[in-house]
């Protein structure tokens, strides 16, 4: 959702930003753009497309400072004129974000001879900044910052500051600091290979950063100080280490993300104050909120807790959870499950069951995110930093974190059980990931028209997710189904170009699901089968174009094994189509608007 990056003090800034724009390129990538200070003069380049695209033009830049973006267009379309920086002659302007104000504040500078030379929202911001400069930097800041509603992290070159400028509002911005010079960025793997020491800024600061000197300040001038503190290790990507796609890549680090998962749970202490908070307050419901993937393991987490806590358990989609009026209140754990703990719906439903009394956690693969600064608890997912838009590894930890967080609610036995399946699990997904190469059934999907996924119980969670990530990664038509629907409507669409796999690890459950293959198969639809080890119902035997088997999970970590072999038919699927996985178009990892 928009990459922005900022230094100052460095010898070649240009380069450097360059660098960090490709690592936040998976934040959006439709245009790309960079503004370097030299010898007092901005200098901008930028391209519709990748940041590749921007290589040939940065090679004869100079400059000590400058700041870059990565977009993904929200507010016009995704071409030279609209990609970032902004500029004037004197200021130069990344934003991530939406100015949700923009169309008044662009008609009254209008009126008072403004020129605008691009369709996007972020424009005025470098229009007011010329209106409100009279020689005093921060004072135009300060009054720019007042005029704008919305979302914004900005990035600010003035021809009259040797550094940048920094601002945070309801989008995430880390500055960082080292070696007599100044970054700021949108996350800190970005920031990790350039600086040791980081400080996350809070909404409403105002960072100014010359050389190595950074002073903050709110958005009314008063000052403020902030703590650095050494980047995490965790947050250090290592590159592809041989793999040709982070998505694969991810798929392979399952198992560590389940592992490391488990031990962070112990480490921090997470049982203990689930099970304290829980005697004291006595929870009578339970809803869990996320968007797309963390949507689709929140409701797979719903099926076993249920049944464990004996309360209601239920799980729903964070935009629809923050703009309705909720039975959340404090009786309630709010559980914000987010890959990335930014999602602007996600953190604003934390914010809203908050704010009515709840008691909320956040299961967060980022430790430092603005949904950690919500919570009263944070549950951590430890998957490493996930690159691939396509979320796959942060989905089986948030299953583990998941299935611990109820295990602890439910008392000590029932943790121990969560423990132990989880523990499990981890050679179970290692075993899935090598036995599911899934040739014939990528070939299968590849030529299809649509591709339905079905299943029963924690098999129709599963299913989405095994759905989303195909549409996600191939632009392959198709929806996720609860078994026994399909009949109802969906039916209907079935004949010889489209395939329903199905999901079948649930041992009681799969003589119905293969039924509804058995409808499929006799309107003359195609079809494949994802099944736990002893599952395979024989009558599909011969009916379906392929099986893929993984190990037998039972309980609530079922799902983090069941969904390798859809990731992986969506990796290969992808793949023989052309695409690449770890950028589909349109997409973004980290939606941090609405
Ligand atoms: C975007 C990504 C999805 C992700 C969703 C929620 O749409 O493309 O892969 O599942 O956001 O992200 P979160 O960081 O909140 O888990």
């Amino acid at each position: 959702m928009c990459g922005i990056i900022a230094c100052a003090g460095v010898k070649c800034a240009a380069k450097l930003l360059y660098g960090g724009l490709e690592d936040l390129e998976y934040r959006g990538y439709d245009s790309a753009g960079i503004s370097v200070l030299d010898k007092g003069n901005i200098v901008t380049v930028k391209r519709k497309g990748r940041v590749c695209e921007l290589k040939p033009l940065v090679q004869k830049l100079c400059g000590s400072a400058g700041i870059g973006h990565t977009r993904w267009a929200t507010h016009g379309k995704p071409s030279d004129a609209n990609a970032h920086p902004h500029s004037s002659d004197r200021f130069s302007v990344v934003h991530n974000g939406i100015i949700e104000n923009y169309a008044q504040l662009k008609g009254e500078l209008a009126a008072e001879g403004a020129a605008f030379f691009s369709a996007t929202d972020s424009e005025v911001v470098v229009r007011l900044l010329e209106k409100y400069y009279r020689g005093d930097l921060k004072e135009a800041v300060l009054c720019t910052v007042e005029r704008l509603k919305g979302a914004f992290a900005l990035c600010i070159l003035c021809s009259e500051y040797e550094g940048f400028v920094a601002v945070r509002y309801r989008n995430p911005l880390i500055v960082g600091e080292g070696g007599g010079a100044s970054y700021a960025a949108s996350d800190m793997p970005a920031l990790s290979g350039l600086c040791k020491n980081v400080a996350v800024l809070q909404d409403g600061t105002v960072a100014f950063a010359k050389g190595g000197e950074i002073s903050f300040c709110d958005f009314k001038g008063r000052p403020l100080s902030l703590t650095f503190a050494p980047v995490p290790a965790s947050v250090r990507t290592r590159g592809l280490c041989g793999f040709p796609h982070y998505m694969i890549k991810e798929i392979n680090e399952i198992p560590a993300a389940v592992k490391n998962t488990v031990a962070a749970f112990e480490e921090q202490g997470c049982r203990q104050a689930l099970a304290r908070t829980a005697k004291r307050r006595g929870f009578s419901q339970v809803v869990l909120c996320g968007c797309g993937t963390a949507y689709n393991s929140a409701l797979a987490a719903t099926y076993g807790a249920e049944e464990l806590l004996g309360i209601p358990v239920r799980a729903e989609t964070a935009g629809e959870f923050r703009y309705r009026q909720t039975s959340a209140g404090a009786g309630t754990l709010f559980v914000a499950v987010s890959q990335s703990g930014e999602t602007a719906d996600t953190v604003e439903a934390a914010r809203a069951a908050k704010k009515s009394g709840a008691y909320v956690a956040a299961v967060t693969n980022v430790p430092y995110s603005a949904l950690t600064s919500v919570a009263d608890i944070v549950i951590p997912v430890r998957a490493g930093t996930e690159v691939c838009v396509a979320a796959t590894k942060s989905y089986c930890g948030q299953i583990a974190a998941l299935a611990l967080l109820f295990g602890a609610l439910g008392g000590a036995s029932q943790y121990k059980k969560a423990m132990r399946d989880a523990c499990g699990a981890v050679a179970m997904c290692a075993k899935a990931i090598s036995d599911c190469l899934s040739e014939d059934a990528a070939r299968a999907c590849a030529s299809s028209s649509c591709v339905y996924f079905i299943g029963r119980g924690t098999d129709y969670p599963v299913a989405l997710e095994g759905s989303l990530k195909l549409r996600e990664v191939s632009y392959i038509p198709g929806e996720g189904y609860p078994a026994g629907e399909l009949k109802h409507g969906t039916l209907a669409l079935i004949d010889g170009s489209t395939l329903t796999v199905a999901v079948i690890t649930q041992r009681e459950l799969s003589e119905k699901v293969a039924s509804a293959v058995e409808q499929i198969c006799s309107r003359g639809g195609r079809a494949g089968v994802v099944c736990a080890e002893g599952c395979a119902p024989a009558s599909l035997k011969g009916r379906v174009e392929f099986f893929m088997e993984v190990p037998a999970c039972r309980g609530m970590l079922s799902p983090a094994v069941a969904v390798i072999p859809l990731q992986l038919l969506a990796y290969r699927t992808a793949v023989m189509l052309g695409r690449d996985p770890d950028k589909p178009r349109n997409l973004a990892k980290s939606v941090t608007v609405e």
